[in-house]
């Protein structure tokens, strides 16, 4: 069963039926103003940080309220609903709705007796403030008498925690105002001067225009009345607000208007809603007296949006891969990058800061669509890296380069609850410098100085020497990178002196990319220093970590060994096969061997398990998976994230079916008519879907903010498309199922256009037979950058 359908070349996914089976969001605004939006308008706003800066009150782990509410009454016959489907939630054979989530906005209609609603929720471009503007329109055939009533319900205190829990202070600290248009919200008046005559402190306003205001609450309580709640509240039955605003009791905007529309008349009341005070809320209220500036700005956040993911569209005959690839996977790239795990309807904003190899990761999912954005982060990044070589497990949102404590300084560990290094932090460097290196051919990006974290600068070569050089001084007893806090699986604790062979992979991959790195420059000695490690690490590997027919996940501190076929659970392990392959310690022959134990062990329909059979009885010591569910999570679940890298090595082996095969199983589009066991937004990776020895096999979690969005785009456009960039150019070798025929990508490559067209009339999966640019026949499948004119055909022949 689904619940709506992708609406490409709109870019929207457009959710037909409202009751789907969770809350499906869209996220408007940027880092300075953020808003969530569910399907049924539930969700919240929040200034710079979701815990310290909300505006906005959400219910989590409960029923989608409140929300941006728009209530309609006919004040004839006295029935009334909601401009979305919920909170009233009217029959569903009777209320029409469709709900659009678009690029930074949401577009939700509704129809329900003879009226048509369109409310745009969105942040404009730049501004630190939300509007929802609705078209009412009389679609019947006499004259409609109306009321409409906006509810925003404000949070009583800008830190989450205390708005929810300290109730014995937040109650009491807030107060609000009418004036004209708009609700003015205070808080601790007395100590920052009042909303109504400037003041400076932390202050809300929610305001219309397109009509009058008949009548207002700035009281929750009034608003609603004793024993009504979201879907009945006593002024909208009423018809009418009773005026009363708040003082001791929880503060709500709720603004009243009643109107009148002759049969196929509309009107726009457009709500304005901020944390501002009176005269900065009439600036922004004067801006909306025409419904121009609402077109307009959503206009220009389409553009914005669209430009950006117009660097690469790809055409395959698989539709789900094109509006993943196209829209919903780079967007929620974009997104995931910009609020990393901060704030979603699971993560309440209270993270404080950037996790370090969540953030570099996530880089890596935008470079091929804007990599001059993605290298201020990776600069930023690079900033908050110890002069030690390791990152910062946890980079503050307020970073200052050059000052910061490390995880040796007490004070750190205090702060930010991070109590040591992890072994991986600076490794996922690599493969992200290599990448924006590659894609845009700024090769002098390695001699940028970058502060570290705690003091001193460096070239961001040498920050890459001494990321190396942190894992070479912290080794454990099989000369492997030693554990120390964790790896990228956190619930994985192999002991400070444990050994992943996650990260020896890592670390070994780190060394192949800094060796071209070091042989562009010349640098000789180091060339010669880091092919002796590659050797050495790699035979180590090989020797150590290598079990006949799979990689074994690592060793604790006390030398037991995780991951061996031998285990009575957790026998097999999917980041190290994947790794093996990505990183090219494993020979042809190992890596066949290990992908094909990777499809009889841990794949299912719904993806492939990050380890199998779960941790029940069999756990070791550091296993804190145990403390899941089986198939749940790090305890063998179809953990998403992974699923990028596995489908970058079939790529990479050249196995397009396989490749192919498991980005169906785990995309969220190929799961649309599959809602009702997905139950996550068909248009977003969750970060773990429930595998098979849940009950709920196939169910999806924890939407949006995840390191899925990445790799599994680096998966799908370096993977399957085969589009792989170097510092000199761009080697093209897809990995596709044999049954596609043709695939076209457009892209934009150095400022150059390339319109790319791969032919398999053969039914190959990988390989090529001949490559052409602009009609000259190429040696190999690889483009350089300096044969590239402004727009260009190339065709692949597999
Ligand atoms: C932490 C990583 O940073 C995150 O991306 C991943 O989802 C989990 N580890 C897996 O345990």
């Amino acid at each position: 069963m689904n619940y709506g359908y992708f609406d490409d070349a709109n870019k929207e996914y457009v959710i037909t039926k409202p009751d789907t089976p969770a809350p499906w969001a869209n996220y408007l605004g940027s880092p300075e103003y953020g808003a969530i939006i569910s399907n049924n308008a539930g969700g919240y706003s929040f200034v710079k940080s979701g815990a310290n800066g909300r505006i906005l009150r959400y219910h989590f782990n409960s029923d989608d309220t409140p929300g941006r509410y728009i209530y309609i009454r006919d004040d004839e016959t006295k029935d009334y609903w909601s401009a979305s489907w919920q909170p009233v939630g009217k029959d569903l054979s009777v209320y029409k709705s469709e709900c659009h989530h678009g690029t930074g906005y949401t577009n939700m209609k509704a129809s329900y007796a003879g009226i048509d609603t369109e409310v745009l929720y969105y942040v404009p471009m730049n501004k630190t403030y939300e509007v929802w503007s609705m078209k009412i329109t009389n679609a019947s055939d006499r004259v409609r008498k109306l009321s409409a009533f906006g509810y925003a319900e404000f949070s009583n205190e800008d830190n989450y925690n205390q708005d929810q829990v300290n109730l014995q202070y937040t109650l009491f600290i807030t107060r609000t105002y009418f004036k004209e248009n708009k609700i003015l919200q205070a808080i601790n008046e007395n100590c920052t001067g009042s909303p109504v005559n400037g003041s400076t402190g932390k202050n809300r306003f929610f305001a219309q225009t397109g009509a009058q205001v008949t009548s207002y609450n700035g009281n929750k309580d009034s608003f609603f009345g004793k024993y009504h709640s979201y879907g009945d509240p006593k002024a909208v039955i009423d018809g009418k607000c009773n005026n009363e605003l708040n003082y001791n009791s929880n503060s709500c905007g709720a603004l009243h208007s009643a109107i009148e529309l002759q049969p196929g008349e509309s009107k726009v009341i457009t709500y304005l809603l901020g944390s501002k005070n009176e005269a900065e809320a009439d600036e922004i209220i004067a801006r909306y007296q025409s419904e121009d500036a609402v077109c307009k700005e959503v206009q220009e956040l389409k553009d914005f949006w669209h430009a950006k993911l117009q660097n690469l569209v790809v055409k395959t005959p698989d539709a789900a891969f094109n509006s993943m690839i196209n829209i919903w996977n780079a967007y929620q790239c974009f997104i995931t990058f910009t609020w990393s795990r901060a704030a979603s309807f699971v993560y309440c904003g209270e993270r404080n800061g950037y996790g370090y190899r969540d953030t570099v990761q996530d880089i890596q999912g935008i470079i091929h669509l804007d990599p001059e954005q993605a290298a201020d982060k990776l600069r930023f990044m690079l900033s908050a890296q110890v002069d030690n070589g390791g990152g910062l497990p946890l980079v503050k949102f307020d970073h200052n380069p050059g000052h910061e404590g490390t995880p040796d300084d007490p004070e750190y560990v205090k702060e930010t609850g991070h109590p040591a290094y992890r072994a991986d932090d600076a490794l996922w460097l690599f493969p992200t410098v290599y990448k924006y290196i590659s894609e845009t051919g700024n090769k002098s990006f390695l001699d940028e100085v970058i502060p570290f974290s705690n003091k001193g600068e460096a070239t961001v070569y040498e920050h890459l020497k001494r990321a190396i050089q942190f894992s070479e001084d912290r080794l454990g007893a099989h000369k492997m990178p030693a554990g120390l806090h964790a790896d990228w699986n956190d619930c994985l604790r192999l002991g400070k002196a444990g050994e992943s062979s996650f990260v020896a992979m890592q670390l070994y991959y780190g060394l192949v990319i800094l060796k071209e790195f070091a042989t562009e420059k010349n640098d000789t000695e180091y060339v010669k220093y880091l092919s002796d490690l590659q050797d050495e690490l790699g035979s180590i590997i090989n020797s150590e970590c290598w079990e006949d027919d799979r990689y074994i996940r690592g060793f604790t501190e006390a030398g037991q060994v995780i991951g061996s076929k031998q285990d009575k659970e957790a026998s097999m392990w999917l980041n190290p096969q994947s790794w093996a392959v990505i990183s090219g310690v494993a020979s042809k022959e190992q890596a066949e061997k290990a992908l094909e134990k990777v499809h009889e062990e841990l794949n299912t329909a719904f993806g492939v398990r990050v380890m199998a059979p779960s941790f029940k009885q069999h756990a070791f010591k550091g296993a804190l998976s145990l403390l899941f569910n089986p198939s749940t999570k790090e305890n063998g679940s179809v953990f998403s994230q992974t699923q990028g890298w596995i489908i970058l090595a079939e790529s990479l082996m050249g196995h397009g079916n396989r490749a192919f095969e498991y980005f169906k199983e785990s995309s969220p589009a190929s799961q649309n008519d599959n809602a009702d066991v997905r139950i996550l937004e068909p248009y977003v990776h969750g970060q773990f879907t429930e595998s098979a020895e849940s009950p709920f096999e196939g169910r999806a979690h924890v939407h949006w903010l995840t390191g899925t969005a990445s790799t599994v785009m680096v998966g799908c456009v370096e993977g399957i498309l085969g589009l792989r960039p170097d510092p000199d150019g761009l080697c093209i070798a897809p990995a596709i199922p044999s049954e596609w025929k043709e695939i076209t990508m457009e892209k934009v490559f150095r400022g150059c256009k390339l319109n790319i067209t791969v032919k398999n009339e053969n039914g190959a999966e990988g390989g090529y037979k001949e490559c052409y640019l602009n009609g000259v026949k190429l040696e190999k499948n690889y483009v350089s950058a300096t044969d590239l004119k402004d727009v260009n055909d190339i065709l692949l022949v597999m």
